[in-house]
């Protein structure tokens, strides 16, 4: 067994040369003695991860239900829980129908692998991804052997001409991307999207993972309204329950065929336990709540943009962000590292992301915002970017 471990090991060592070797710290203990003054590290964007309302909704939930599904949904796991929910978000994202997932990556390495299906399709699929796509998009396509055809971030005149070059090809074709980018914070033009997707017949799958009660019509994300044209469908998206509604889980909104088709082909959810009543009552509360939080949305965003002109005038780049997720983009991961310690030692949590999470040269400091940062939250960071930037410049 030696051998196995020592590679094991010499791998993780190699990742410490060029800095890169992740580990899993808890915030408090990588500060003992001090006191976090902001946490810029989670993506509990709505602050609904410790909503009373929630909470309790999960513990009605649990109490009715029990805390496990006990099985798939195709066993013994459906309940009515997940069959409500599914409509309500059906019914919001303007789609025939909703399936859910037990995560965000999960439905994504398994739901889209499932689509790649070439055996199904007839061939193989030509799929146009973003560059910057999440790894569990990816990961679906590496699953099916498909060759991904990469257009520039976020830049939909680049898919256009792979799109015309390819335009010939007699294979089902796919765009996949994320709606709101979770390392870079910029969103797509969804207009434009569904636009070339009727234009060159494509298949949409959109992952709303960071949009997801942050955008879009009550905050149901920017595909809402947009799956579906003249009775057809144009794909799916997928968001997720992890991130602006505190919780855990994902749902797929599509089409009634393409539920019908992941039900018995997706491997990820045929083989799954259901999510857990206690995950779904709390998720079932956070998703009606949505429509009422315009207000809290609208200050997520001011409070977006008053933070990029603060950096900005500091010096700070922030890519195209133009949401509630900022990344201040300082180029090397030694670079990144040392701004995450700097942030820590004034009471600051943030997350340094580092290649090959984001290309190289772009490693960052991500800042996800939320409604619970207030004005001293925000001074404090502004301050201790202040003073990193001073430092350097002594
Ligand atoms: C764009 C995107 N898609 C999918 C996921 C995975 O979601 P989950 O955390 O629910 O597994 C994430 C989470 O990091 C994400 O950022």
């Amino acid at each position: 067994m030696a051998s196995f471990e020592s590679r094991f090991t010499a791998y993780c060592a190699s990742l410490e040369t060029v800095g890169r070797r992740r580990r899993l710290t808890l915030a408090a203990e990588a500060m003992p003695g001090r006191q976090i003054v902001a946490d810029f590290s989670h993506n509990d964007y709505l602050g609904l991860a410790a909503a009373p309302e929630l909470i309790a909704a999960s513990h009605v939930a649990a109490l009715r239900y029990g805390v496990g599904a006990t099985g798939s949904r195709l066993l013994s796991g459906n309940l009515p829980l997940h069959v409500e929910l599914e409509a309500a978000i059906a019914r919001a994202k303007g789609t025939e129908a909703a399936l859910i997932f037990n995560s965000g990556y999960q439905a994504n390495s398994s739901a889209l692998a499932a689509l790649l299906d070439a055996k199904v399709l007839d061939a193989q699929p030509l799929v146009f991804s973003d560059r910057l796509n999440h790894a569990s998009l990816h990961h679906a396509c590496q699953l099916m052997n498909v060759h991904q055809i990469r257009y520039r971030h976020n830049d939909l005149a680049h898919l256009r001409e792979l799109l015309e070059a390819h335009q010939h090809e007699e294979r089902p074709k796919f765009i996949v991307a994320e709606t709101v980018f979770g390392m870079d914070g910029d969103a797509i033009d969804m207009a434009a999207m569904a636009a070339l997707a009727d234009e060159f017949d494509v298949f949409l799958y959109l992952d709303e993972a960071h949009a997801t009660g942050v955008m879009g019509t009550h905050g149901y994300g920017l595909t809402s309204g947009h799956m579906q044209h003249d009775k057809q469908s144009r794909g799916v998206a997928m968001g997720t329950f992890s991130k602006a509604l505190g919780a855990s889980g994902a749902y797929i909104a599509c089409s009634t065929a393409v539920r019908d088709y992941l039900v018995n082909r997706c491997t990820g959810f045929i083989y799954s336990t259901a999510l857990s009543p206690a995950v779904i009552g709390a998720v079932q509360a956070g998703w009606e709540r949505l429509p009422q939080m315009d207000a809290e949305r609208a200050r997520l965003m001011q409070t977006a943009q008053s933070l990029r002109e603060r950096v900005h005038a500091l010096g700070f780049d922030t890519g195209n962000s133009s949401t509630h997720i900022v990344p201040l983009i300082v180029g090397t991961e030694a670079a990144a590292l040392d701004l995450k310690a700097w942030l820590l030692e004034h009471g600051i949590v943030s997350s340094a992301i580092r290649p090959p999470t984001v290309p190289p040269h772009t490693a960052r400091i991500r800042i996800a915002l939320s409604v619970t940062h207030g004005e001293t939250q925000i001074n404090a960071l502004v301050d201790a970017l202040a003073a990193w930037k001073n430092r350097a410049q002594r």
